[in-house]
C-alpha cells in the first residue's frame, strides 16, 4: 500500500523525536546506563506494592520491575509484552492475510479514531460515514468541516450500493474522491445492526476499486447475539487498506482507557509519531493490568468471558424488547438489535423528537438520546430515540416503556 494519497500535510510533517527513540532503545537494552532520559526516578514515587484481585479469586501483586513499569513512562507503541500479546490475539481472531501489519495501544479507541481522522483528513475533505453514527465520531469529524457523504443502514448494516453510487458519480463528475469510510460494523451505535458478511466483502471490494481506506471502529465486536463471530474487515484485508480500532472499554473496563489500532506498518509508524507528541503513550498502569489479565487467562477463559458478556446483554435486550413490544406497538417502530447496547426506535406520528426527549421524557424522570445526536447535521429533525439497555437495572429497563407509552400516546 502506498499511503501518500491518504496522509495529510500536517501528519507528513511529523518527524521522530530523538528522545523517544533513544528511550525506546534504552528500554530494550539490558543493563544499559542512561544519562539521557529525563524520566523521573521511581524511587521517589509513593507506591510500594499494588494488589489486584480478579473476580473468581485470582490475585496479582505488582512489585519490583512490574511496578516500576506500571509507574514509569513507556514506549509510545505500548508496553511491549502487551503489544506482543495483542499481535498474537489479532493473529488468532482476524488472521490478517498480509504480513506488514502491526498494532499500537491507545488510550481508548476514540483516541485512536480521532488520530486517524487527523492523519487522513484535510479541512473540507469528503468522508463517507455510516449514518446514524456514534456521536463521538461525528464530533471528532465536524471540526474538519468535511463533506459528509452519508451511507444509510438497514437491518443488515450500511448499504454497499450507496457507497458505489456515491463513488461512481464523484468519479464521473471529476470530484475529489473520499479517502476513508467510517464503519462501525458490529452492534453499531446507535442502531445495534451487525453488518452482514456479504456486505463486508462487497464494501472491501469497493474500497479496492475506488481506493479508499476502511476505518473499522469495532468496540462491540464481542457483543453480538449471533451464532457466529462476524468476519472483520481486517480479516478480509489483503493489502493494508483497513485501519481497525479495538477497545477494551466494553469487555474489560471503560475507565482503564485502553484501545488498540491495527493497521499496515507504514500507517502505524505515522500514528506512532502522532502519539509521541500528544499523549506520549497509553497509561502504563492500565496496560500492565490488562497485560497481566490476558497473560493469566487462557484463550478459553477469555472467550468464556465474552460469552458471559453476550448473555448478560442479550437478556437485557430481550427484557427491553418485550416491554417495548407490550407497550409501544403501533406507536413506534424498531428493529431487533443483533449486537451492541441499544434499541433504536422510530416514534410514529412525530416529525421531530427533540422536545419529547428533552422535555416530556425528562419530566417523567427518563433520560434517552434523541436521534439528532447521531446525524451529521445535528439540527436536522429526527424521529428516532436511542434506548440503552446496558446500564439501568432490568427492573428499570422493563419499567420505562410504559411511561413512554403514555408520552407517545398523548402526542400521537
Ligand atoms: C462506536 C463507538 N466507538 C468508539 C467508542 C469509544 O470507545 P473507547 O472507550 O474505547 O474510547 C464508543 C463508545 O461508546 C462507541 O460506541
Amino acid at each position: 500500500m502506498d499511503f501518500k494519497r491518504f496522509i495529510t500535510k500536517v501528519s507528513n510533517r511529523r518527524k521522530p523525536g530523538i528522545l523517544r527513540k533513544w528511550a525506546k532503545i534504552f528500554m530494550e537494552t539490558p543493563n544499559a546506563i542512561s544519562l539521557a532520559n529525563g524520566m523521573p526516578n521511581d524511587k521517589t514515587f509513593p507506591f510500594e506494592e499494588i494488589s489486584i484481585k480478579y473476580k473468581g479469586g485470582h490475585n496479582i501483586k505488582l512489585s519490583g520491575e512490574d511496578l516500576r513499569w506500571s509507574l514509569q513512562y513507556g514506549p509510545s507503541q505500548g508496553y511491549l509484552p502487551l503489544v506482543k500479546k495483542m499481535r498474537d490475539l489479532q493473529e488468532y481472531w482476524h488472521k490478517p492475510k498480509y504480513n506488514q501489519w502491526d498494532v499500537l495501544v491507545t488510550p481508548g479507541s476514540m483516541e485512536g479514531c480521532s488520530k486517524v481522522f487527523e492523519m487522513t483528513l484535510e479541512i473540507g475533505d469528503p468522508v463517507m460515514v455510516q449514518v446514524p453514527a456514534y456521536n463521538g465520531t461525528l464530533n471528532a469529524l465536524t471540526p474538519f468541516m468535511p463533506e459528509f457523504l452519508e451511507i444509510a443502514q438497514d437491518h443488515d448494516g450500511i448499504i454497499p450500493d450507496e457507497i458505489m453510487k456515491i463513488c461512481k458519480e464523484r468519479s464521473r463528475d471529476g470530484k475529489s474522491m473520499p479517502k476513508i469510510i467510517y464503519v462501525n460494523p458490529t452492534g453499531a451505535n446507535p442502531t445495534g445492526t451487525v453488518l452482514s458478511e456479504d456486505r463486508r466483502k462487497r464494501i472491501y471490494e469497493l474500497a479496492r476499486t475506488y481506493d479508499f481506506l476502511i476505518v473499522e471502529d469495532d468496540p462491540y465486536c464481542f457483543i453480538h447475539f449471533l451464532a457466529k463471530q462476524p468476519t472483520s474487515f481486517l480479516e478480509l484485508d489483503t493489502e493494508g487498506r483497513v485501519i481497525r480500532l479495538d477497545s477494551f472499554s466494553k469487555t474489560l473496563s471503560a475507565g482503564l482507557r485502553l484501545g488498540v489500532v491495527t493497521a499496515h506498518t507504514d500507517f502505524i509508524k505515522k500514528l506512532l509519531l502522532h502519539m509521541e507528541t500528544t499523549c506520549i503513550h497509553a497509561s502504563s498502569m492500565s496496560q500492565m493490568l490488562v497485560y497481566k489479565l490476558l497473560d493469566t487467562w487462557s484463550m478459553q477463559k477469555l472467550e468464556q468471558h465474552f460469552d458471559d458478556i453476550q448473555r448478560f446483554y442479550r437478556e437485557r435486550r430481550d427484557v427491553m424488547l418485550a416491554s417495548i413490544q407490550k407497550h409501544l406497538t403501533g406507536l413506534a417502530e424498531w428493529d431487533i438489535p443483533d449486537g451492541g447496547m441499544f434499541v433504536w426506535i422510530k416514534v410514529n406520528g412525530l416529525d421531530d423528537v427533540m422536545e419529547l426527549a428533552t422535555k416530556n421524557c425528562v419530566s417523567h424522570g427518563i433520560f434517552l438520546v434523541p436521534g439528532h445526536a447521531f446525524n451529521c447535521d445535528f439540527g436536522k429533525p429526527d424521529q428516532h430515540l436511542r434506548l440503552c439497555y446496558s446500564y439501568a437495572t432490568t427492573e428499570e429497563i422493563e419499567k420505562v416503556p410504559f411511561p413512554l407509552f403514555k408520552i407517545f400516546f398523548n402526542i400521537s
